[in-house]
């Protein structure tokens, strides 16, 4: 060995010493968040089975509407999709009921006039606010984000090695875990010591950081559920999350049971396909 190759190698190590003791640092340093992971709950439409629970996306609906509409929109969903399959199950009449509750600017008429008429079941969710500058001056500077696809834009990593098993036994709850999470984690008066941004409250399970410019929008008793389901804050919770992963993955339901077919048949596919080798080639030495 040359003392040339001796001088490259012992440079190369240093610099490998220097390099995995700075990330070192820098991983101490930075705080990683969430601060807690979101608390796993119990889903009807989780597993290889699972299919949405009807009355508790009504209920999802109820509060969507009653709460979270006044700040944030749901754009991509339009009120005829309560009526869909696998959906909330509302009939068509309630649907038109419902969409009539809200009025959408529409024309020209004849006379050339912009008018304001009820909705129809063809129309979107109606939105809070007419444009984001709005949307942020009336939230101290954030924007509350469209809810259509938030159940699937939001999922929190898991952290080896319970990803590795979320392959085996499918879990896509990331986001309604995460939302159900985030709606019942405020914490006030936040913990001793900790500094919050004026404007923000203290929530351990946001994922961008200590606190977030959304007030605590749910508590006990907001409303009324009339069948008979716990009127907690952590129901409300769940029952809007469920409702939110509808809206994101309306399909879920039909995607279930098409693939269990699938695999199904898959399966006695690949047994017939089996045996039918095995009689081409019998008696054939090989
Ligand atoms: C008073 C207005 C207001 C109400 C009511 C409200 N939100 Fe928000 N929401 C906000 C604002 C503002 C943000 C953005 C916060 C930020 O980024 O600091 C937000 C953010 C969110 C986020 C995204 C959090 C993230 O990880 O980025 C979710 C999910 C959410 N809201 C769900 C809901 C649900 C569900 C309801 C109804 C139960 C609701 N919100 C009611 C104002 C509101």
């Amino acid at each position: 060995m040359t003392a040339k190759m001796i001088r490259w190698a012992a440079a190369a190590i240093g610099l490998g010493i220097a390099l995995s003791t700075s990330f070192a640092a820098a991983e101490e340093t930075a705080t990683e968040f969430p601060l807690l992971k979101p608390t796993r709950q119990e889903w009807s439409f989780a597993g290889f089975f699972g299919q949405y629970d009807q009355a508790q996306l009504q209920r999802g609906y109820h509060i969507y509407k009653e709460v979270c509409s006044s700040c944030h929109s749901m754009k991509l969903v339009k009120f005829r999709n309560l009526a869909d399959e696998g959906g909330p199950g509302f009939t068509e009449e309630q649907v038109k009921a419902l969409a009539a509750e809200f009025t959408i600017m529409d024309g020209p008429n004849d006379e050339g006039e912009m008018f304001e008429r009820p909705r129809l079941p063809s129309d979107p969710f109606p939105s809070p606010y007419p444009n984001d500058k709005a949307a942020s001056f009336s939230n101290g500077g954030a924007i509350p984000p469209d809810l259509s696809l938030i159940a699937k834009a939001r999922a929190v990593h898991r952290g080896f090695p319970q990803f590795v098993f979320d392959m085996f036994w499918p879990y896509q709850e990331q986001g309604p875990d995460y939302i159900a999470s985030l709606l019942t984690g405020y914490q006030d008066p936040p913990p001793e010591g900790v500094e919050v941004p004026e404007g923000t409250y203290y929530n351990p399970h946001f994922m961008n950081g200590i606190s977030l410019r959304m007030p605590p929008p749910i508590d006990d008793d907001l409303l009324e559920y009339t069948d008979g389901t716990p009127q907690t804050k952590e129901q409300y919770a769940k029952d809007v999350a469920a409702f939110l992963m509808w809206a994101a993955e309306p399909h879920l339901d039909a995607r279930k049971a098409l693939g269990l077919k699938v695999m199904l048949y898959l399966i006695v596919f690949a047994g017939i396909l089996y045996f039918a080798k095995r009689q081409v080639w019998r008696g054939v030495p090989h």
